[in-house]
């Protein structure tokens, strides 16, 4: 699966052009790409960055980081996704950095997805679905996903029992047992419920490009 994540992010690299700030995502198929974007790096501006885990590798790198709110929009941004369906909607926040990723997607001009080929799905939700939450309202939110989409809410946390903690300070619900049918009204109905920091749901803004990591790569 590493080589097909490799292909995707090697293939995504054809869309950064001379000058650009790049926005780059999380998790290991953004590696592939971030390590890709190093070989051309005289050739970018910089990148804004959806993680401290991706900082960290670009910067070692020697890719400048830059801030959302100095660069203003952005013309691309790659990431990787947990799911991705026929219409280029997506599951995302496997790694939990879902909240900066959506912003810079909305932020940017053109989104392109690098994925395995085991990320393709018919209808969203196989993938249990994260909510990044405010501390406080976990059991509040999780009392009304449940009642309001029947799917069954887990509080994500470490092995040692200890909560995962997002970058901003927050924690995770992952949602199983859906079948999103109607992946544009639940990012809405849960992006509603008070607490609710970001859905892990790109529907509303999808990706505008995937590419499919094999021999060759597969560009939708
Ligand atoms: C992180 C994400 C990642 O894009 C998603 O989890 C896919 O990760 P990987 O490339 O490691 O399979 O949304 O929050």
């Amino acid at each position: 699966m590493s080589e097909s994540k490799r292909l995707a992010a090697e293939k995504a690299i054809e869309y950064v052009e001379n000058g650009m700030i790049v926005g780059v995502g999380t998790g290991s198929t953004v590696a592939y790409f971030i390590d890709a974007l190093a070989r051309i790096k005289d050739r970018v501006k910089g990148a804004v960055s959806s993680s401290e885990q991706s900082s960290e590798r670009l910067r070692g790198h020697g890719i400048e980081v830059l801030d959302l709110n100095a660069t203003g929009p952005l013309s691309l941004y790659v990431d990787g996704a947990d799911e991705c369906d026929p219409h280029k909607r997506l599951i995302k926040g496997g790694g939990a950095a879902l909240t900066r990723e959506k912003i810079i997607a909305e932020a940017s001009e053109k989104f392109v997805c690098i994925i395995d080929p085991s990320k393709r799905v018919d209808v969203l939700g196989g993938f249990p679905l994260p909510v990044e939450v405010i501390p406080m309202a976990r059991s509040l939110v999780a009392r009304e996903i449940l009642a309001g989409t029947g799917g069954q809410p887990v509080w994500r946390q470490n092995a040692d029992g200890a909560a995962v903690v997002t970058d901003n300070g927050n924690w995770v619900l992952d949602i199983h047992n859906l079948s999103i049918t109607d992946p544009v009204a639940l990012e809405q109905t849960i992006n509603a419920i008070p607490g609710v920091v970001c859905v892990g749901l790109f529907a509303r803004r999808g990706a505008d490009v995937v590419i499919v990591g094999g021999e060759p790569p597969l560009v939708l």
